[in-house]
């Protein structure tokens, strides 16, 4: 099928110099999750997205995406139908044509595919909504048969017709070659003098073509962002939405009102959250991992029945079973942790793999080390990674045990049951089962304080 995605408006309301479409919901661009529904529900579908204010921005952001959606530029924004009409050259004849804007970002695929089922052969498919309080939405006008005879714009809507509460969600879908017949008789006759593209409903009951309408299953799939404001409400509702489905899943979520998720959680039995978390990108939480108040997660591997304390960050890192993580850890990209691995407060950890059953429980920067099993890394301890241009490696051998306040400049090696004193800058590689230790030798002298001289 075709899909044309609308995203040349302006975006006034929400004044900012980004263009509305590139505002996110949960992380991702609001056109983002416009281009991923489209591509679920037709993976081989022609993606046009129409563009107008802040074209160079939108198209920069379909490159960085790799998207294979053709971008067609609205130069002046003359209404729905006059942009639908800029990607006309841009279709497939033959197939229909499903219209979306990208700034209605949650629709689902599903709500679209039963439009585009009920929409078959030759019939225009409809999204329409009801609405407490329809202001601002074209209102559909039905006969009295219950068949839809047209949509008014607000601005030319008589009292009565404004009454309505059924409204034009905007989507909608259709036969090309029918629609861009439509789309060259229109005229912008109206309130607004726009190219409305909801003036092909009455076109289509003119030509005897049937207008079938249906609904979304949630009502914030067709909710559209103005506005800073809605741009909240929606992220808020979808925020719901996700609680509410780990919670069903049989998650412990603290708070239901207190977990931001950007991107797809993955939770197995047992899994507790508390409140204030952010998980970004994949996450996955095995089988009774308990996350404590106010963690980032994000793309990170976390196995069974591991303890996440509160205020740690997390980014691209696995985390093996039973291990005890925070508070106030940090774990950054290509941290790699086995099984029973301790990391508590102020530690981090940075492209570095820790085998089971080690520990560094306070104050450490562990970066570009190989660290074996059941090794102690004491209070204070740091890789001196870096020489100011190159990173290098550090090894710890299993069951090392380091003393607190160590400097490892690398390239070093730490042997096999190696003890390194308190306090040791170590240079060269210390040999497994010694006691290595750098230190200036302690000495005690009688000595007086200086005292204050009085004024
Ligand atoms: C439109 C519908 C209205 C519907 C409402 C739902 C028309 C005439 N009206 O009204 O029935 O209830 O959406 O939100 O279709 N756009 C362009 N180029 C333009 C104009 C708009 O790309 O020249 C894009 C916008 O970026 C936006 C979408 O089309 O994504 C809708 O435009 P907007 O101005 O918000 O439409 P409304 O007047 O609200
Ligand atoms: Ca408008």
């Amino acid at each position: 099928m075709n899909i044309v995605i609308l995203a040349a408006g302006q975006g006034k309301r929400m004044r900012s110099t980004l263009p509305k479409v590139l505002h996110p919901i949960a992380g991702k661009p609001m056109l983002g999750w416009v281009l991923d529904t489209a591509s679920a529900l037709d993976p081989k579908a022609n993606v046009v997205v129409v563009v107008g204010h802040g074209s160079s921005q939108v198209e920069s952001y379909l490159n960085s995406i790799s998207s294979a959606a053709q971008i067609v530029v609205q130069k002046e924004q003359k209404g729905t139908g006059h942009a639908v009409l800029q990607a006309v050259p841009a279709l497939r004849s033959d197939d229909q044509t499903l219209i979306l804007y990208g700034d209605v970002p949650l629709i689902s695929a599903s709500t679209l595919q039963k439009l585009a089922l009920l929409a078959q052969q030759g019939s225009l498919g409809l999204l329409t909504e009801f609405m407490d309080d329809p202001t601002g939405y074209g209102r559909i006008v039905r006969n009295a048969d219950t068949t839809v005879a047209a949509i008014v714009e607000e601005k030319d809507a008589s009292p009565e017709l404004r009454a309505i509460r059924e409204v034009n969600t905007g989507l909608m879908i259709a036969p090309t070659a029918t629609l861009k017949t439509w789309l060259s008789g229109l005229s912008a006759n109206n309130a607004q003098q726009e190219y409305y593209l909801t003036d092909i409903i009455e076109m289509a009951v003119r030509d005897g073509v049937p207008v079938i309408t249906t609904q979304a299953q949630y009502s914030w799939e067709t909710a559209g962002v103005n506005s800073k404001k809605q741009l909240a409400d929606l992220e808020c509702a979808w925020q719901n939405h996700l609680a509410q489905a780990l919670l069903e899943q049989g998650v412990t979520v603290m708070d239901p009102h207190r977990i931001d998720i950007r991107g797809e959680l993955s939770c197995e039995e047992d899994v507790t959250i508390d409140v204030g978390c952010i998980f970004i990108g994949r996450v996955q939480l095995a089988r009774g991992v308990h996350i404590g108040p106010y963690c980032v997660i994000q793309d990170a591997v976390i196995g069974e029945s591991v303890t996440v304390e509160a205020f740690s960050h997390i980014q691209e890192a696995t985390i093996g079973a039973r291990s005890k993580i925070g508070p106030y850890a940090r774990l950054r990209p290509g941290a790699q942790l086995g099984e029973d691995v301790h990391i508590g407060n102020f530690v981090e950890v940075k492209k570095t793999t820790i085998d089971d059953g080690s520990k560094a429980n306070h104050l450490a920067y562990l970066g570009d080390a190989q660290i074996g099993k059941g090794v102690n890394v004491g209070a204070g301890t740091i890789t001196c990674n870096y020489d100011g241009a190159n990173k290098h490696l550090t090894i710890i051998e299993d069951g090392a045990f380091i003393g607190s306040d160590t400097q490892l400049v690398a390239p070093v090696r730490v042997g096999k049951n190696a003890t390194l004193g308190a306090g040791t800058t170590l240079t060269k590689d210390a040999p497994e089962n010694q006691l290595t230790v750098t230190r200036v030798k302690q000495t005690s002298l009688h000595w007086q304080r200086p005292v204050k001289t009085k004024k």
